[in-house]
């Protein structure tokens, strides 16, 4: 789309709320701000604005609203179904210069500006002896912000829960200026409407998140990695539960299949992991306070359908092997945007849906390839699907449905976006859906935030 102007009254509202230096309108700047990390999604902005406090942003915000001009609040941009990019002319507030960080070594907690990233808050809270229950691979540029609004997932769900469950409080601007801020960081705290909750997932709809109080969890600093490789899916499938179940110590447990691995290898140049070829990978970490390794070799070596098993005990084996799993997602982008379809099964409907999503696959576009790789610990694939032109949803939607045959949810960890917009109703009830626009219609009824975005039209 051609870049829409920025009406001059909003321009010098917005220059004088964050400086001129601030307001961003050079063409050559914005595009990197105008495209989601896969490509897919994108349009054009007029502006971006980079606030540096919660009253900038609050500024920032009424003056949008009273123009009538819409906005998408950016972090790291790595979100995955283009919930953080301009798609419609809208301003891009981007919360980087958010960088407020109050580590509170006694409690176990820290408030962190929506600008800091997932990597900082890990770093301050092991400075202070306790870790950050959230992991992910973009762990270097994803942010506070960014992994509160969407509620972000990543490799120790199992282990702690979503960011929604390390949340004891957050700050954020409505669209009209208004600050709500709870950041006391009491872990019992019974007064009412869970706001912070309500925010956290919400993909910058209802609010933009300035600052969130997040609990730490206890440091795990002794641990073990695994990666085995199995004769099929369903043998591994079972393997990863028998190990949920006998292993408490586990904290992240991961698959993916031959043709990942080899793509992984090939475009990164790396060795294979294990002697043999196996048809599905699983990989396993324990982690606590003393070594685990022989609680996990106990389950993993002794299991019956493991057919090859490679362990690290240092670091460096340890980010070795992982990364086998972790440069999944660039490997798959470097072959052109993929379709990334990122979803839940019950534990008894991953093998058939495993198998089923090719099928469907193949049927739909003979020509184009599926990816399967991770959490199966939670039950969660990532789909992706390359080969397929980016405005092509067809594939999408007949992945989606069959996820809902099953009993799933079309979205485990990366939200809605725009990109399962569509498909949200094969989860969501008419009166879920009802009560999300009564929400999104009190706390936003000009529809400023995000608009396009997780809701759909009535
Ligand atoms: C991952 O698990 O690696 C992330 O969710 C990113 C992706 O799905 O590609
Ligand atoms: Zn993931």
């Amino acid at each position: 789309m051609d870049r829409p102007a920025l009406p001059p009254d909003l321009r010098r509202a917005l220059e004088a709320s964050v400086g001129s230096d601030h307001v961003v309108v050079d063409p050559d700047l914005l595009v990197a701000h105008e495209r989601d990390w896969t490509g897919r999604f994108g349009g054009a902005t007029p502006a971006l604005v980079r606030p540096a406090d919660t009253a900038q942003v609050a500024a920032v915000l009424a003056a949008c609203t009273r123009a009538g001009v819409a906005v998408v609040p950016q972090g790291g941009n790595t979100g995955l179904v283009g919930g953080s990019v301009p798609r419609r002319g809208e301003v891009v507030v981007h919360l980087g210069r958010l960088q407020r960080l109050d580590v509170d070594a006694h409690a176990g907690r820290v408030v962190a500006g929506a600008g800091v990233t997932v990597a900082r808050v890990q770093e301050a809270a092991a400075a202070a002896g306790w870790s950050y229950g959230v992991d992910l691979a973009s762990r270097d540029s994803a942010t506070v912000g960014g992994t509160v609004a969407t509620n972000a997932g990543g490799i120790h769900v199992l282990r702690h829960g979503p960011t929604r469950s390390q949340v004891l409080g957050v700050e954020a601007v409505l669209a009209d200026g208004r600050v709500v801020s709870h950041l006391g960081g009491l872990v019992k705290d019974n007064t009412g409407y869970d706001l912070a909750g309500l925010v956290c997932g919400s993909e910058g709809t209802l609010a933009v998140v300035t600052a969130a109080c997040l609990r730490l969890v206890p440091a795990l600093p002794v641990r073990t990695v695994a990666l085995a490789g199995f004769a099929d899916a369903p043998r591994a499938i079972r393997a990863a539960g028998r190990w949920r179940r006998a292993v408490s110590d586990l904290v992240a447990e991961e698959l993916f299949f031959d043709d990942g691995l080899s793509l992984v290898c090939e475009q990164f140049g790396l060795p294979r992991p294990l002697r043999a070829t196996h048809d599905a990978y699983v990989l396993v970490e324990a982690a606590a306070a003393d070594d685990p390794t022989e609680r996990l070799a106990e389950a993993v070596g002794a299991d019956p359908e493991v057919g090859e098993v490679a362990v690290a005990t240092d670091a460096g084996g340890a980010e070795r092997l992982w990364r086998y799993r972790e440069a999944h997602t660039e490997a798959i982008n470097a072959l052109g945007p993929p379709h990334k379809l990122d979803v839940t099964l019950p534990e008894s409907a991953l093998p058939a849906f495993v198998r089923e999503v090719r099928d469907a696959v193949a049927h739909l576009a003979p020509d184009a390839r599926t990816w399967l790789f991770g959490h199966v610990g939670d039950g969660n694939v990532h789909v992706n699907v390359t080969g397929l032109a980016p405005e092509d949803d067809r594939v999408d939607g007949a992945v989606l449905e069959l996820v809902a045959a099953h009993g799933g949810s079309i979205s485990a960890e990366h939200g809605i976006g725009v990109a399962k917009l569509d498909w949200l109703h094969l989860n969501r009830s008419p009166e879920e859906l009802a009560v999300f626009r009564a929400v999104k219609g009190a706390l936003d009824p000009d529809g400023t935030l995000n608009p396009g975005v997780l809701v759909p039209p009535g």
